[in-house]
């Protein structure tokens, strides 16, 4: 696996490759990398003949309370599972290059209907963030696939528009989350977590499988599903001896509107957000007659006591 570190590097590795007419996949990340990360470059790798990965901690995605600075970062471990999982080169950009004026310059203004909603209230700033990024990312690497996880369904949906509206003339790929053996969905920043909030974390995806369940047995009204998920996400403290998080929000929406359903006619996703300890973690599931989210019922449900 080739690492490079500035763009001008980048852009000669990759002329050789245009030359040969190599379709290219690229896995943009933050490192911290786990195997949700894997299997974007696993897919990617399946599908392509040249596997771009990047690194970099965008900082104009954090609002100055969040946690840029504690990040997790680790590049000798990115390095060594990117190689095994068989990306072919590792783009790890200083922040000049990617914003050579500063940090306060152009943005991408994601449109506000996709953003009214589920992260978009709580993280006012973020989004412009990620799209102004990975506008960047793909100016620069010029793919013709990028691989994006559905545990950020919204960054999905916004980054497929952006690549729509902007004819960007790149294919923007979700694959499904990946998650521990009890539900957890994969994060980097689970690994902020102490035992009593990893216990407390299952949570979230508790509350999704229960929806997913009642979806499964037929239930369409929003409402009801909703008031199922909340019911098992109180139920889970109450017999489980953990702290409780705090629910930012637990919603049922379109996927392609992101704006809530009062039924689940078309394809929609449950999605959640809460902050356990110092990690605010996201979760969602398709309610769609193949989701991709249905192992997840099978999946124990075993209460853990303490
Ligand atoms: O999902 C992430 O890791 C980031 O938001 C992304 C897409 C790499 C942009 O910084």
């Amino acid at each position: 696996m080739q690492v490079v570190t500035d763009s001008s590097a980048l852009k000669e590795s990759l002329s050789e490759l245009s030359d040969k007419n190599y379709r290219i996949g690229l896995v943009p990340t933050m490192g911290g990398l786990h195997a949700g990360h894997g299997s974007l470059v696993t897919t990617a790798r399946s599908a392509c003949d040249v596997v771009v990965v990047s690194i970099f901690v965008n900082p104009i995605q954090f609002a100055p309370s969040e946690d840029f600075a504690s990040y997790p970062r680790d590049l000798l471990g990115d390095r060594q599972k990117l190689a095994s999982w068989g990306a072919d080169i590792l783009f790890v950009p200083e922040e000049s290059d990617l914003y050579p004026d500063g940090l306060s310059g152009m943005r991408v203004q994601p449109p506000a209907q996709l953003t009214s909603g589920l992260c978009g209230p709580g993280r006012p700033q973020h989004f412009a963030g990620v799209l102004t990024v990975v506008l960047k990312l793909l100016n620069l690497i010029r793919p013709h696939v990028a691989y994006f996880g559905q545990k950020d369904f919204q960054q999905w949906r916004l980054i497929q528009q952006m690549a729509t509206e902007l004819l960007l003339g790149v294919t923007i790929v979700r694959c499904p989350t990946v998650r521990e053996p009890d539900g957890l969905a994969l994060s980097s920043r689970n690994a902020y977590l102490d035992s009593r909030e990893r216990l407390a974390a299952r949570g979230l995806s508790r509350s999704l499988a229960t929806i997913l369940e009642h979806y499964q047995k037929g239930e369409r009204a929003a409402a009801i599903l909703l008031e199922r998920g909340h019911c098992a996400w109180d139920d889970w403290f109450a017999k489980n001896a953990c702290l409780i998080p705090q629910l930012e929000y637990l919603s049922l929406v379109d996927t392609r509107t992101l704006e809530p359903v009062e039924r689940v006619s078309a394809e929609s996703v449950a999605a959640v957000a809460a902050r356990v300890g110092k990690a605010r973690l996201i979760d969602n599931v398709l309610l769609a007659p193949a989701s991709p989210d249905l192992p997840l019922l099978s999946w124990p449900a075993a209460i853990l006591v303490e």
